[in-house]
């Protein structure tokens, strides 16, 4: 079911070869001018899709915003019924943002690249299936009597790499993977790097792990362990759909020697990692509103936090307190226009959405 709805969600946003832009370059491919002017062509293709838009919808004012929103994130629908449809996801998103908003909590929602999707797609292209993640029952990271720092960023140390994009695939298991090597990489080595994504979605599998159906980053931990290396993004570039397996042992870029689990739920456990240790890939339950944060410390009372519930993997990178509020400082794989520059922050101190159920990190060398 979950491959099925994928399969037409994707075809659904490739096939969007735009209505609107092809006519717009139609009209301008005829004038010498135009062909000599870049720019006035783009001005044409956005007032053309702006104009579309409204020609379709009518000039009302969520017309206008929506068709600013197209513009924005660079949309292209094919048909009438398209715009209808994303229109009316448009405005249900709108009404989810001003119904949370009202309600005064410690993080908010806004339009954002995904405001014209549904709740159903994005679930189908975006995460996980549910992942079975209690082989951390019982971990193996050692709390020390450490004083642990008031607060704690790991980009300040410049170990973080930058912030990446999954796509439609819900590989996210595998970027928190990469997420938390490459940290682990640079703070070893004092050198970045990139890491492949598309070896643990080819090549994962008898790790338990299921491509673009989603994964644990502990299983891939052991897949790279057992395998001998993971090979360097440049040499094995990310696809975004299932493929077949060709890694290749000379572009190896880091081994894993070992992984540490946290202990099921146990928040004082992954304070101490991430405080002292470095960043941690961490998995959690993402529930409807999520996809449209904006900012603010993240918290719901509809996510659950066993390891049945958990959908989505990211990358603890620090935590702090805002407005009094602990909380967590993680990073996603939605792209850089996502978030708080591809960040969030969701509340610590209650196991909030699962954070801490399904949390581990490598211990690695250098290639
Ligand atoms: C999850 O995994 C644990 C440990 O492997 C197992 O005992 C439990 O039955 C599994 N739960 C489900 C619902 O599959
Ligand atoms: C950590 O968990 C993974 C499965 O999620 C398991 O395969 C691995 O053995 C665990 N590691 C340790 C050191 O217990």
């Amino acid at each position: 079911m979950a491959r099925l709805l994928f399969l037409a969600a994707a075809s659904l946003f490739l096939a969007a070869a735009s209505l609107f832009i092809s006519s717009a370059s139609a009209s301008a491919a005829g004038s010498d001018f135009q062909d000599a002017n870049p720019i006035r062509s783009v001005t044409d293709r956005v007032g053309s899709l702006e104009s579309g838009l409204l020609s379709v919808l009518g000039r009302t004012r969520e017309a206008l915003r929506f068709a600013r929103f197209a513009v924005e994130h660079g949309k292209t629908y094919e048909t009438v019924e398209e715009i209808k449809l994303r229109f009316g996801i448009f405005r249900e998103s709108l009404d989810l943002i001003r119904s949370t908003n009202r309600k005064r909590l410690p993080y908010r929602l806004g339009i954002n690249k995904f405001a014209d999707i549904s709740w159903e797609e994005f679930k189908a292209t975006k995460l996980g299936a549910a992942q079975n993640c209690s082989a951390t029952l019982k971990g193996n990271h050692q709390i020390t009597d450490v004083v642990l720092p008031e607060t704690k960023d790991w980009r300040e140390s410049g170990i973080v790499s930058p912030v990446k994009n999954q796509g439609h695939c819900g590989s996210c298991w595998t970027f928190s993977t990469t997420g938390s090597l490459e940290a682990a990489y640079t703070q070893a080595t004092g050198e970045s790097i990139s890491l492949s994504e598309q070896q643990l979605v080819d090549c994962a599998s008898a790790f338990n792990n299921f491509g673009c159906n989603g994964g644990l980053p502990s299983q891939a931990f052991e897949y790279i362990k057992y395998n001998g290396g993971l090979d360097t993004e440049q040499s094995y570039p990310y696809a975004g759909v299932n493929g077949i397996c060709s890694f290749k042992p000379e572009n190896v870029g880091v081994r894993v020697i070992n992984s540490v689990n946290i202990t099921l739920g146990a928040e004082d456990e992954l304070k101490h990692a991430v405080g002292v240790v470095r960043p941690v890939s961490v998995a959690f339950e993402v529930v409807k509103g999520f996809r449209l944060y904006k900012g603010g410390v993240y918290t719901s009372d509809s996510c659950g936090s066993s390891p049945m519930d958990v959908n989505h993997a990211v990358v603890a990178v620090g935590y702090g307190v805002e407005n009094g509020v602990p909380y967590w400082l993680i990073k996603n794989s939605w792209g850089q226009d996502w978030g708080v520059d591809g960040y969030f922050k969701m509340e610590l101190g209650k196991n909030m959405c699962g954070v801490a159920t399904c949390a581990s990190y490598p211990i690695v060398a250098a290639a």
